[in-house]
């Protein structure tokens, strides 16, 4: 392959090879003549949505766009030539640019999923006998039969849906793959047919092919900013950037694969460093999936998150870099601002409706997540509850003691209603748990006796038989909730959950 730009005139020299039509490099199609590859239509998504959704979703990468989408628009219009598949592309350029993310936008674009792709990482495939892990061993190796290949047919069609046939195959990394890999490769590229170990074979006429691979991805690095982090090229030596880069992962790749190899590829794209610009936008659309996502999961209950400049400085802070561009943003995301808001929203400290505050803490090593009710006023941060529980029955003690502590609640246990006073008085708890039938007494009254030192404490009842009339009166005259055992575990948990949080919300301060 001589330059990528040429690309074009190679598809259109293969496509009259194939007497099927001739495709100016834009992947504007000439003359259509019969004997395409049967296609069914796309209705829903119009070319200029795919390009404009793509680009939306894979930031600072436009040739990826402008490279990939004529195949799939040749794909839809049912004139993509036979013998081979729809498009090879090759995916160049540093670690966390948007390669693998790319075929991944392309999938939840097409087929409504990510996921919907076969995906080969071909780190799995370093050694030649791990080869018949991908197509199986052929008949006469012995357990031929229980090796079933991770690439066929059938999981190629089911990785396409209702709305497209064609498929996207990924190889991920392919400088890694074992020679015989590599082989094989060059057949499917070739012919668009790769023969199984069972004599059975898959078909790749209607797929898309990506390999992506980190050829040369540290001198282009070098290129870049020798000691500087990634910036944003002038917009004048931008073009130039883009032209040198591609020369050096051009060079990385032809030490690596045969010319043969390189001339299969329809496409090669070249991934740039991205700005910080661009990295900032990516964060931006990471930060909406999260607001999406408690909007869609928490319904009634989701609330408004806000993320000030600072905190998305921070963020970018620890989670882009030079080495692995954006790759590690979301784990940052998920650490610093997921997980201590999954915590605020199991605990009930966030009112719905209200909005949750993620601002850099004094500390400067981590987020304070405070939760606002709608007028602003914010929510006290309520500690964890203490819950004592009285029992005598030491099993069921140590089971919910383990259940609470898991919950990041403090617990007091006590296992008779002398002890249980005891405890009351020494570690004011916010709810307590009562059996019944305690050695010393009586749950219930005990219960009544707490309610009456604090009022509107939350007092629950556990029972193992049916209560007398007069205990069951006094539970409804104060409200207690009655557990009869055996219960379950998280019916005990979502009582407290929820009592609790009617608590909480009432001193909120004003
Ligand atoms: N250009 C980009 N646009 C949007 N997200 C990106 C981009 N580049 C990287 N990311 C984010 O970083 C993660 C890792 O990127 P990935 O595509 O796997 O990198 P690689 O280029 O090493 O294959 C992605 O899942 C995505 O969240
Ligand atoms: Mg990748």
């Amino acid at each position: 392959m001589r330059d990528q730009n040429e690309t074009g005139d190679r598809r259109r020299s293969r496509a009259t090879r194939s007497a099927a039509a001739t495709i100016k490099p834009e992947g504007v199609v000439d003359k259509p003549k019969g004997a395409q590859k049967g296609s069914r239509k796309l209705a829903s998504e119009p070319a200029e949505d795919l390009a404009a959704t793509l680009s939306r979703k894979i930031v600072g990468q436009p040739e990826a766009t402008r490279l990939i989408v004529p195949y799939v628009q040749m794909f839809q219009a049912g004139l993509a030539p036979e013998g081979r598949p729809v498009g090879v592309f090759l995916l160049l350029g540093p670690t966390g640019t948007g390669k693998t993310k790319t075929v991944e936008a392309l999938a939840d674009t097409l087929h409504g999923s990510e996921k919907n792709m076969v995906k080969i990482d071909c780190g799995e495939f370093q050694l030649e006998h791990e080869v018949a892990k991908l197509i199986g061993a052929p008949p006469g190796y012995l357990g031929h039969r229980e090796t079933q290949p991770m690439l066929t047919q059938q999981r190629l069609n089911a990785s396409t849906s209702e709305r497209s046939e064609l498929s996207l195959v990924l190889f991920d990394e392919i400088e890694k793959a074992a020679p015989s890999l590599t082989r094989l490769l060059l057949g499917v590229l070739d012919k668009g047919v790769l023969r199984l170990g069972d004599n059975t074979s898959v078909n790749f006429e209607k797929s898309l092919v990506f390999l992506t691979s980190n050829l040369g991805s540290r001198e282009m690095l070098r290129e870049i900013h020798p000691d500087f982090g990634f910036q944003s090229a002038g917009s004048n030596n931008r073009a130039d950037l883009t032209g040198k880069l591609r020369s050096i992962g051009m060079v990385a790749v032809r030490k690596r694969f045969s010319p043969e190899f390189i001339n299969r590829v329809d496409s090669i794209i070249t991934y740039q460093p991205l700005s910080t610009e661009a990295l900032a936008l990516i964060l931006d659309q990471q930060i909406a999936d999260l607001q999406n996502h408690v909007n869609t999961r928490l319904g009634e209950r989701s609330f408004t998150l806000e993320v000030p400049a600072e905190t998305r400085q921070f963020l970018l802070d620890h989670g882009t870099s030079q080495e692995y561009g954006a790759r590690e943003l979301k784990r940052t995301i998920h650490r610093f601002l997921t997980q201590p808001l999954a915590t605020l929203v199991a605990t009930n400290q966030v009112p719905p409706g209200g909005s949750v505050m993620a601002a850099v803490a004094e500390s400067r090593d981590a987020l304070a997540i405070t939760a606002r009710r709608d007028g602003g006023v914010v929510v006290k941060p309520a500690s964890p509850p203490t819950v004592l529980l009285v029992d005598d029955n030491r099993d069921l003690l140590r089971f919910l003691e383990r259940l609470m502590a898991d919950a990041g609640w403090n617990l007091v246990t006590a296992e008779s209603a002398a002890e249980a006073k005891l405890a009351f008085a020494q570690h004011k708890p916010d709810a307590v748990l009562l059996d019944y039938m305690l050695p010393d007494g009586n749950g219930v009254e005990v219960g009544v006796e707490f309610l009456r030192a604090v009022p509107g404490m939350l007092v629950i009842v556990m029972t193992g038989t049916i209560l007398p009339q007069e205990e069951e009166a006094l539970c409804e005259e104060h409200n207690f909730p009655v557990l009869r055992k055996p219960f379950l575990a998280s019916d005990l948990m979502n009582q407290i959950r929820s009592r609790l949080a009617a608590v909480s919300g009432a001193s909120l301060s004003a």
